[in-house]
C-alpha cells in the first residue's frame, strides 16, 4: 500500500485538522511529518472544538495508530498539556500514540532564542509563533540538537546543560532579558511524561504497516507557501511543508507516495508577516475574518484575509504533485454578492502568472476575475446537487483553472459537514 499525504496549499490554517479527522476512518495510521507546536489543528465533533499542536489529528479515533514522525520538533511542555487535556476527555493517548526517537526537542532556551531574535528584528520580524521552531531546526541542521531518543540515554542531562549553555552565550549578544528556570521545571516534567510513551524508530513501523497493506495518512502542518525552500522567504517556517517533507519527515521513499491531498481554503488567510498579494485591508477583509472566525488557533492573532490566489495555488499544486483538492470554509463565502479570484499578477506594469523571486520586496498587484456569489447558507447541505448553482460554478472554476478535481467540500467546522462530490 502507498502512503497518502495531506497538506495545506496556502499559508496554513486551511482546515487540515478537520479534514484529517474526517478521513481517519479510511486509514489505519495517521503520521505528522514536520513542524511542531507552531501548528494549531482544530477539529470539532459533538459541538466541542479541539485544538491539537503536536499530536496528529487522528487521535480521537482510538483504534487508529498515531505517529509523531522524526521530522517533527517537540516541546515536552506543549506535548504534556495536550496529552493531559486528552486524558480529561477520557482519551488515553499512551495507547495509540507513538513518538519517533529521531524527532528533535524544543528546549526552553530555543523558545527564548526565538523571542530574542524576533524582538531584535523589530519591524522586519517574521511574526513567528514564538514556539522555538526556527532555533530548534537550526540546531538540528547544525548537528547540535537533542532528540527524543536521547532522553532515555545516559548523558541526557549533560547534553541538555551543554546546549543550554551554548544558547546562553548566544543570548548574551541580544539585548533581551529572560528567565530559563521558569519554564525549565515544567519542561523536565514534560520529559518524564514523554518517557511514558512508546518511543520508537517510526520509519520501520510506518514502512512495515504499508508492507502489510495497511493505509497510512501523512498529516502536514503549516502550508506550502510557508515552506522553507519555496515559501515567501524569509517569511516562512523552518521546515519543508511540501510533500517531499513527508519522505524525509517519516522515512518514506518517494515511490511510496500515493494520493497527494491538497487542502485549500475557499479564500486566503495568513498570520504573521510577509507578502500576501490578495490581502484585503478593507471591509471585505473584515467580513471574511468575522464570518470565517479567522483568529489563530495557536496564538489567537487575527488572521489577515483575502481572495483566493490561483497563481499561488497552481504553484503549490505543482510543487506537491497534488492529485485531489479539498475545499474548506466554502460556507464562509455565503452572502458575498461578488467573489473575486486572482488569476494573475501585475509586476511593474507587466502581467505575470507566477510568484516572483523577490516577492518579499516587490509590490505585486493581483489581477482578478469576478464571479457571482450566493446567499444560501450551505452549512446544513449534505448533497452536492443541493448546493447553489453559483457555488458549483465557483468550484468548477477552481477545477478548470487548476486541472485538479475537488474530492471533498467542507461546509463547516463539524465532522459531519463534508460533501463528497464523487466517491473516494
Ligand atoms: P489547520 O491548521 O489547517 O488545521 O486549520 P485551523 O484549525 O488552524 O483553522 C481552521 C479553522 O476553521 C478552525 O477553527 C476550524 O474549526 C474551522 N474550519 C475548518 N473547516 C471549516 C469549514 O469548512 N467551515 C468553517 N466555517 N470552518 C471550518
Ligand atoms: P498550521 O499547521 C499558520 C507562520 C507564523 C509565521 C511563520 C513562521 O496550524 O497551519 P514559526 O513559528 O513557524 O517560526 O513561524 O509561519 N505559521 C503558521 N501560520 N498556520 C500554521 O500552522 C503556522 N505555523 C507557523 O505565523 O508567520
Ligand atoms: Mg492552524
Amino acid at each position: 500500500m502507498k502512503i497518502d499525504v495531506l497538506l495545506g496549499l496556502q499559508w496554513g490554517d486551511e482546515g487540515k485538522g478537520k479534514i484529517v479527522d474526517v478521513l481517519t476512518p479510511h486509514y489505519d495510521m495517521i503520521a505528522r511529518f514536520q513542524g511542531g507546536p507552531n501548528a494549531g489543528h482544530s477539529l470539532e465533533f459533538n459541538h466541542i472544538k479541539h485544538i491539537l499542536h503536536t499530536i496528529p489529528s487522528g487521535i480521537f479515533h482510538e483504534e487508529k495508530i498515531n505517529i509523531i514522525g522524526n521530522g517533527v520538533v517537540i516541546d515536552p511542555v506543549v506535548f504534556m498539556n495536550e496529552t493531559e487535556s486528552l486524558i480529561r476527555l477520557g482519551i488515553d493517548p499512551v495507547k495509540n500514540l507513538y513518538v519517533s526517537k529521531k524527532a528533535h526537542l524544543i528546549l526552553p532556551s530555543h523558545r527564548i532564542l526565538d523571542a530574542a531574535s524576533e524582538a531584535a528584528k523589530g519591524s522586519t520580524k517574521i511574526g513567528s509563533t514564538l514556539k522555538g521552531i526556527g532555533p530548534t531546526y537550526m540546531d538540528k541542521t547544525g548537528r547540535n540538537g537533542i532528540r527524543v531518543g536521547d532522553i532515555v540515554m545516559p548523558g541526557f542531562s549533560e547534553k541538555y546543560r551543554f546546549l543550554t549553555n551554548k544558547h546562553r552565550e548566544i543570548l548574551g549578544q541580544y539585548d533581551y532579558s529572560y528567565d530559563i528556570e521558569e519554564y525549565e521545571e515544567e519542561w523536565f516534567r514534560g520529559i518524564e511524561k514523554l518517557k511514558s510513551f512508546r518511543l520508537i524508530d517510526s520509519e520501520h513501523l510506518i514502512n512495515n504497516f504499508m508492507e502489510r497493506g495497511k493505509r497510512v495518512l501523512a498529516e502536514g502542518a503549516q502550508g506550502t507557501l510557508l515552506d522553507i525552500d519555496f515559501g515567501s522567504y524569509p517569511f516562512v517556517t523552518s521546515s519543508n511543508t511540501i510533500c517531499a517533507g513527508a519522505c524525509t519527515g517519516l522515512g518514506i521513499a518517494p515511490s511510496r507516495i500515493g494520493e497527494v491531498i491538497g487542502i485549500v481554503k475557499a479564500y486566503c488567510t495568513r498570520v504573521g508577516s510577509g507578502p500576501f498579494p490578495t490581502e484585503l485591508k478593507d471591509k471585505t477583509g473584515d467580513k471574511l475574518r468575522k464570518q470565517g472566525l479567522e483568529f489563530g488557533s495557536t496564538t489567537g492573532r487575527p488572521r489577515r484575509c483575502g481572495w483566493l490566489d490561483l497563481p499561488a495555488l497552481k504553484y503549490s499544486i505543482m510543487l506537491n504533485g497534488v492529485t485531489q483538492l479539498i475545499i474548506t470554509k466554502a460556507d464562509v463565502l455565503s452572502g458575498f454578492r461578488e467573489l473575486k479570484v486572482c488569476t494573475a499578477y501585475k509586476l511593474k506594469g507587466k502581467k505575470i502568472d507566477y510568484l516572483p523571486f523577490d516577492i518579499a520586496d516587490e509590490q505585486i498587484e493581483p489581477v482578478y476575475e469576478t464571479l457571482t456569489g450566493w446567499d444560501e447558507d450551505i452549512t446544513k447541505i449534505h448533497m452536492y446537487d443541493k448546493l447553489p448553482e453559483n457555488f458549483k460554478k465557483y468550484i468548477g472554476f477552481i477545477e478548470k483553472e487548476t486541472g485538479v478535481k475537488v474530492s471533498i467540500i467542507s461546509t463547516g467546522p463539524g465532522r459531519e459537514q463534508a460533501i463528497f462530490p464523487f466517491p473516494l
